[in-house]
């Protein structure tokens, strides 16, 4: 039987998005396909005063069973409740591929959905993301729809090189589909390997710079949609300070490049509501897991090295949202 995301707890985003274009920040969108990064995302934003967007992807809808995390975020809002949390949590469906996974996800009481048609032809991903809003409406769902590809790997489709988004095209798109919030490419990408050395400079202290997003582009898009919520996916920074810990218990990360801090920032202050943040939470847990199990190598209590890890993640995550996305104190 269908369940309403209004019963379970949740919210959609449109108050949210509205409270974040007003006050000059991002609301943070992270991954969860397990208890512990579940565990880190609530009471991160919970210590922090966050509204959050906890989403599920296709590949942690079949790595976790979609039954069990709708019912691990709904576990979520009550433990909040309980901690005395008072913060607005959206559940959300990343990168939806499909009209009926997004109608699967919005039965069994997601509050947002993303309906990727970026690889589409333009009509194409038109017709799709209407539909989709169409049905979500009906219920108060909201939608991101997206438009421009990503560099990298995105919904199964690998481009080599972003195709930007393209300011002219995007009034069209938001007022034929009705979507609620629009995600788009202007430099970012999935992933720890963001770019090419040789796309890079390196500064003083041998680090490598990556090129600045293209920021001449979200103005653009601003001016063509004043006050319409953007998204911006691949944005982890890809921290230094866990590829070097990965790299100095065992790991072999070379290369890996993010979203310089800055950018997300200076981002957040322009129409950019929705910060979608999954690879920084998996270098930290990679890399404190791999710390414990070198330190202790007769450890083989889980809790002992995956709760190290967590602890670590819920860090991370309060710091991002106080000093990258702004979102600390704004639930
Ligand atoms: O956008 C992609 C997210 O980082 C989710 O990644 O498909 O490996 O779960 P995943
Ligand atoms: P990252 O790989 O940069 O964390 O991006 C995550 C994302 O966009 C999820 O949709
Ligand atoms: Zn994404």
């Amino acid at each position: 039987m269908a369940v309403s995301y209004k019963d379970l707890g949740f919210v959609n985003t449109r108050e949210m998005f509205k409270k974040a274009m007003a006050g000059k920040y991002a609301v943070p969108a992270y991954n969860f396909n397990n208890m512990e990064q579940l565990q880190a995302i609530i009471n991160g934003c919970g210590k922090s005063g966050s509204p959050v967007i906890i989403q599920v992807s296709k590949g942690a809808r079949n790595y976790a069973n979609q039954t069990l995390l709708r019912y691990m975020a709904e576990g979520a809002v009550r433990m909040a409740k309980d901690l005395g949390y008072d913060i607005p949590i959206t559940l959300h469906l990343d990168h939806g591929d499909s009209y009926e996974t997004c109608v699967s996800c919005i039965e069994t009481g997601f509050s947002s959905v993303m309906i990727d048609g970026s690889h589409l032809p333009y009509d194409e991903n038109v017709e799709l993301t209407a539909k989709v809003v169409e049905y979500a409406h009906k219920y108060d769902v909201t939608v991101e729809g997206e438009l421009g590809v990503l560099a990298g790997i995105e919904d199964d489709v690998v481009a080599a090189k972003s195709i930007y988004t393209q300011p002219e095209e995007v009034d069209d798109f938001v007022k034929k589909t009705g979507v609620d919030s629009l995600a788009i490419s202007i430099g970012t990408s999935h992933g720890a390997f963001k770019f090419k050395p040789e796309q890079c400079t390196k500064n003083d202290k041998g680090v490598l710079v990556p090129p600045e997003l293209r920021f001449d582009i979200l103005e653009g898009i601003e001016k063509m949609i004043p006050g319409f919520p953007i998204v911006l996916h691949g944005s982890s920074s890809v921290l230094p300070k866990y590829v070097n810990i990965i790299n100095e218990y065992g790991g072999k990360l070379e290369a890996a490049v993010g979203i310089p801090e800055e950018q997300l920032r200076k981002a957040a202050k322009l129409a950019v509501c929705k910060i979608n943040i999954d690879s920084d939470g998996r270098l930290v847990m990679t890399g404190l897991i791999r710390k414990v199990l070198a330190d202790k190598p007769a450890e083989f209590d889980p809790r002992k090295y995956l709760g190290p890890a967590r602890e670590e993640l819920m860090n991370m995550i309060m710091d991002k949202n106080k000093n990258v996305l702004g979102s600390a104190n704004n639930a």
